[in-house]
């Protein structure tokens, strides 16, 4: 089994059959990570590209624990250590590695767009690990695989995405995909952290929190992205925590059912009171455990040719 797709650039080179067969393989995945010997020879011989030049803990992380635990050779490269310091260009580094015959590229990049950039630069499958504002596909994959775990269908969930959209590639990519899976998604943002335009992505939108708490089945909190702010633009954190954080005072009034998430980094006492991200109905680690499986899936679909993983 393949991906239909050469690179995974964003979640609309997705077909409906890749998006079940990249969580189905996820899932059966999650065992290497549970046993003492972490490895598989799936992708022995193959070499995996990590080139990450904006910070990452999770995302770089996790595709390197990925590709090691299917037996390829995993590299990285970050842009402070690498010759993009000296003024190299994407374009230069891009001829560079695939001069080293590398198998796949993996980029984490500030810039919205670069990951199609460098698949037109390169032969090997690039897989986008957040471009600027634009899109962040795995992240979506893992919080899918997350939800489907969590709460057993995807189809009529009530996903409440709330805080600074119009910089999020992560809420950019999970709308679409909760979208394809019939989950019934609110957004919820001050008028300044909205994009134009969002709810066509197929969206309610709502700026009140207190409106949407009840009958949420997840809140998904996104970053308030403090190096993005306009200090002119912004009113503040202590209002942004008054109008939009999910303090204790609010997490009294879900349902317990309701299940939290949050794609990381966090801010602590902002977007999310500390007792609440580390309260039973947080799923913010199993996102993360998560996040390795499905990277696996990813460079096992498209890299790996069907090769037996048992
Ligand atoms: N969720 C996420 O992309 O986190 P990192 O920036 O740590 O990779």
């Amino acid at each position: 089994m393949t991906l239909s797709c050469h690179d995974l650039l964003s979640v609309a080179d997705l077909t409906d059959g890749d998006i079940s067969a990249l969580l189905e393989t996820a899932a059966s995945f999650k065992d290497i990570s549970l046993r003492q010997i972490k490895k598989v020879p799936t992708l022995r011989g193959r070499t995996i590209v990590n080139l990450f030049l904006e910070p990452s803990t999770r995302t770089r992380t996790s595709f390197e624990i990925a590709g090691k635990r299917l037996s390829a050779d995993v590299v990285n490269i970050s842009g402070a250590g690498s010759a993009l310091a000296k003024g190299e260009c994407l374009k230069d580094t891009a001829k560079t590695i695939e001069a080293m015959n590398v198998d796949a590229v993996v980029l984490r990049h500030w810039s919205s767009g670069a990951a199609y950039k460098l698949a037109q630069y390169v032969e090997p499958p690039v897989i986008n690990a957040g471009d600027g504002a634009h899109e962040h596909p795995t992240q979506a994959l893992l919080d899918l695989l997350t939800m489907k775990d969590s709460l057993g269908d995807i189809a009529g969930a009530k996903v409440t995405i709330v805080g600074d959209i119009s910089h999020s590639r992560v809420a950019r990519s999970l709308i679409e995909l909760l979208n394809r899976l019939k989950a019934i998604v609110t957004v919820v943002a001050p008028p300044m952290f909205l994009t134009p335009g969002i709810a066509r992505l197929g969206c309610r939108i709502s700026y009140s929190l207190d409106d949407e708490l009840e009958g949420s089945d997840v809140l998904y909190l996104l970053r308030v992205q403090k190096e993005r702010q306009s200090a002119n633009m912004f009113p503040g954190f202590a209002e942004y925590t008054r109008m939009y954080g999910l303090t204790k005072e609010r997490w009294a009034r879900v349902s317990l059912r309701c299940k939290i998430m949050h794609p990381g980094p966090l801010n602590r006492g902002v977007e999310i009171d500390p007792d609440v991200a580390d309260s039973l109905g947080s799923l913010i680690n199993t996102q993360v455990t998560n996040g390795v499986a499905v990277r696996m899936a990813v460079l096992y679909l498209l890299i790996g040719g069907g090769a037996e993983h048992e």
